[in-house]
């Protein structure tokens, strides 16, 4: 990464907003006297909403607000990558991580499309003014590698077709939902469930919790619509996803007399839960949990499961 330093062309002055003046004054005024100078990354984040990037006469004005010296306010806006010293691409500032994890899940590939797309140079402005790109260090976002920011906000598990679509809805004036931008949900291991995957019940009833492709798949900005071969039919109609609510069966477990499942007996006073309960006829009982009765017979020799 590039040294980073202040721009050669800077604006005459800088002044917060009404608005922006008297949030920094409360956000000051969080913090014991003396001790001012740790609203400073807040204040300059602020000026940055505010003017789209960080000025010299900025970063001297929050100085001069939190009585530090200018040098420490320097250090902390060209330490951080968050803060932009230069102007940016009015609708999106793309930053690249190039870091060992995500060069080696093709950060090189998003790079090479932002050269092509955007300007040949990074901390460049495209032709239009809309985009402009730079590569970063290590983001936090490694296990979704390769991954970009935009101002708040992480976009994950990008390839290069993913990401053109990421800049068509952001030169279009959109916000792309942030985050994984394929099916899976968080981090979750991409050929599902690795830990986990069995529940072992009071009376030593192990039973495997039902693999099954993620549920909650979610189709970002210019994600390949081939995706959908990972969401259950029933979701993206709107309606319970069967295999959800048979694992929700699952979790649910026995009841107890009382007709409690499992867990909450077991927390109940007297509960014992290091002791096997016994375990009622749900067909005797009534179906006060049908999940439970369904679980039960298909634990049985013969059963489903
Ligand atoms: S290496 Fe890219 S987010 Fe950590």
């Amino acid at each position: 990464m590039a040294a980073r330093r202040l721009a050669e062309t800077q604006p005459e002055s800088f002044a917060f907003t009404a608005e922006n003046r008297a949030w920094a004054e409360r956000e000051i005024a969080k913090f014991p006297e003396g001790r001012q100078a740790s609203a400073v990354i807040s204040l300059l984040w602020r000026a940055q909403e505010q003017e789209g990037w960080v000025t010299k006469p900025a970063i001297e004005n929050v100085a001069k607000m939190l009585g530090m010296p200018l040098i420490r306010v320097l250090e902390v806006a060209t330490f951080y990558t968050m803060f932009h010293l230069e102007p940016v691409g009015s609708k999106a500032h793309i930053q690249v991580c190039g870091t060992t994890p995500c060069m080696l899940r093709g950060s090189n590939d998003l790079i090479e499309v932002c050269r092509r797309r955007i300007h040949p140079e990074q901390h460049h402005l495209s032709a239009d003014g809309f985009l402009s790109w730079e590569e970063v260090e290590c983001l936090g976002a490694c296990v979704n590698a390769p991954m970009i920011q935009v101002s708040k906000d992480t976009y994950e598990d990008l390839t290069p077709k993913i990401f053109e679509g990421l800049l068509d809805a952001f030169e279009r004036g959109e916000s792309p939902q942030p985050g994984p931008q394929t099916w899976r949900q968080f981090s979750m291991p991409e050929s599902g469930p690795t830990s986990l995957t069995e529940i072992r019940y009071a009376d030593d009833d192990v039973r495997p919790v039902r693999s099954r492709p993620m549920a909650d798949a979610t189709v970002m900005a210019g994600a390949p619509q081939s995706s959908e071969q990972h969401a259950g039919p029933a979701r993206r109609q709107g309606g319970t996803d069967p295999a959800t609510q048979a694992a929700a069966n699952q979790n649910v477990g026995r009841v107890d007399p009382l007709g409690r499942a499992d867990e909450a007996a077991a927390r109940a006073p007297g509960g014992g839960g290091d002791q096997p309960k016994p375990v009622p006829d749900t067909h005797e009982s009534g179906p006060k949990n049908p999940g439970a009765r369904s679980d039960r017979d298909s634990s049985k020799p013969g059963g489903e499961g």
